[in-house]
């Protein structure tokens, strides 16, 4: 396919590594105040925002950075209107590292460019042909549940939702068979491999998470690659088979390599983001009754045991939990940018190449446009107070302007789909007094991985 005709030299240049007329804390020497972001990082905002205000500085070990706040700050960097800020340079040095063709790490006119490649798959049509191999998936696990011992939600989701990926990420059908337990490997390898900590791809550590994530992004790569000229000739609606038939705007098919990092970069930022959200949901209904039963009424009045994707407009009791999970525990936590040019944030002078950080939970918890923000309440996202409408940019689990997340709609019915199954055939709570650690990287999740008591309904 032919290239955009794009300035990318931005791309060329050292991070700027002065922001010292900037207010803020370095931290540590080495340091910085890289334990604290990893291990308390709603502390640090709050505690930047209080001192230094909306646009203070930090630093992760020895590169500074910019921790800015606000929801006129958030609508400021995603509309991007003088296209100041760069997704690609933000996530030079993590997500790039292991999914350098994905959408999150392309800028302006290739990131456009290459957005189409999902504009059929993630179409209401197509959507809608999900749901029904969702429900299947989830139903032959989830009935499984109730006779575990010891049942831990967040591995059984972690698995489930594998499954689902496998089937309609990637077309495969026999979920027991050695292809969807090898990508399954590979996939967990991957996630594994992004979080270690020694970055050097070496046969003399070959223990090491960061080589082992390389090797299994190889071959995932290479699996991927090696299904495409079939996948461009079947009729199937797996994303991997609709995305192989999908042409530029010159009417060519997109190469194999950029096929193969896309279907590898969605899997990524499907699979973790989903799992955290069900993990929070799941709390918030097994810690509160009332509640659980509400949201089970809502199920039950449909009188089905499956969702189809027409009425899930129609869930309101679910949307609102769902949301209410995104803004306490946004999967998310923090929001990549990196500036091209010297501009100004909230009357701050920026100089170019500044990594920026966005970091939603800050904003989903501030009193301008939150009631009571430290408590879980659905109901503030109601039609009469509809709280998230305050300010559009207030509420932003999913990002926005031209990175908005592309599966926002597939997560919402995923959550749906999934809730509706769940509180069809389970009531279920967690142990008495429950108040998990959390994890917050990767992704938010209680560190105990969630134990619940299921009871089966009986119909
Ligand atoms: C609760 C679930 C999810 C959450 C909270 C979430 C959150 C996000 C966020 C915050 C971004 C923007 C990041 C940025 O601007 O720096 C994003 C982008 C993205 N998400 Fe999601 N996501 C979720 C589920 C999904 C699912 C299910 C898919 C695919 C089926 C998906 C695919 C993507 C892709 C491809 C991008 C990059 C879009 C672009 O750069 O144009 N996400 N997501």
């Amino acid at each position: 396919m032919t290239k955009a005709n794009i300035d990318l030299s931005y791309q060329q240049r050292p991070y700027n590594k002065d922001l010292s007329a900037i207010a803020g804390e370095d931290g540590l020497p080495l340091l910085g105040t890289t334990l604290e972001l990893i291990k308390t990082p709603y502390a640090l905002v709050d505690r930047l925002y209080k001192t230094y205000g909306p646009v203070a500085r930090s630093r992760i070990l020895t590169q500074p950075y910019l921790m800015v706040s606000g929801a006129d700050i958030n609508q400021m960097i995603f509309l991007d209107s003088d296209k100041n800020f760069s997704a690609a340079m933000g996530y030079k040095e993590s997500l790039a590292q292991f999914y350098s063709g994905g959408l999150l790490v392309r800028d302006f006119d290739d990131h456009k460019m290459h957005r189409r490649i999902f504009q059929t798959a993630f179409k209401n049509d197509t959507l809608s042909s999900y749901a029904e191999v969702m429900n299947g998936v989830m139903k032959k696990n989830i009935d499984c549940w109730g006779q575990q011992q010891d049942f831990h939600f967040f591995p059984a989701v972690k698995t489930t939702l594998l499954d689902v990926a496998a089937q309609i990420f990637l077309g495969i059908e026999d979920l027991n068979g050695n292809e969807a337990q090898r990508i399954a490997n590979t996939f967990e390898d991957i996630s594994q491999g992004m979080m270690g900590l020694i970055h050097w791809d070496t046969p003399l550590l070959p223990f090491c998470k960061w080589r082992k994530g390389k090797q299994a992004k190889c071959y995932m790569e290479g699996y991927l690659i090696s299904q495409i000229a079939e996948r461009r000739l079947n009729d199937k609606s797996d994303i991997f088979s609709l995305i192989c038939k999908e042409r530029d705007e010159n009417g060519d098919y997109f190469s194999d390599a950029d096929i193969a990092s896309h279907i590898d970069f969605l899997l990524f930022a499907a699979h973790d983001t989903t799992t955290s959200n069900l993990s929070y949901i799941m709390q918030y209904l097994g810690q509160d009754k009332t509640l659980q039963d509400k949201a089970r009424a809502e199920c039950q009045a449909k009188n089905k045991a499956f969702l189809a994707f027409d009425d899930l407009k129609d869930m309101h009791e679910l949307q609102k939990i769902h949301y209410e999970a995104l803004r306490m525990h946004p999967s998310v936590m923090m929001l990549l940018r990196r500036t091209i040019r010297d501009c100004e944030i909230a009357g701050v002078h920026v100089p170019a190449d500044t990594i920026i950080n966005v970091f939603p939970q800050y904003t989903h918890r501030m009193e301008e446009y939150w009631q009571a923000p430290e408590k879980f309440d659905p109901e503030r996202f109601s039609d009469e107070r509809a709280e998230h409408k305050r300010h559009p940019f207030a509420f932003i689990p999913f990002g926005g302007g031209a990175h908005k997340c592309i599966g926002l709609h597939f997560a919402g019915m995923l959550t749906k789909c999934f809730m509706h199954q769940m509180l069809l055939t389970y009531e279920w709570q967690v142990p008495e007094g429950y108040a998990p650690e959390h994890q917050v990287f990767p992704m938010p999740k209680q560190k105990d991985d969630l134990p619940l008591q299921l009871k089966r309904i009986q119909h």
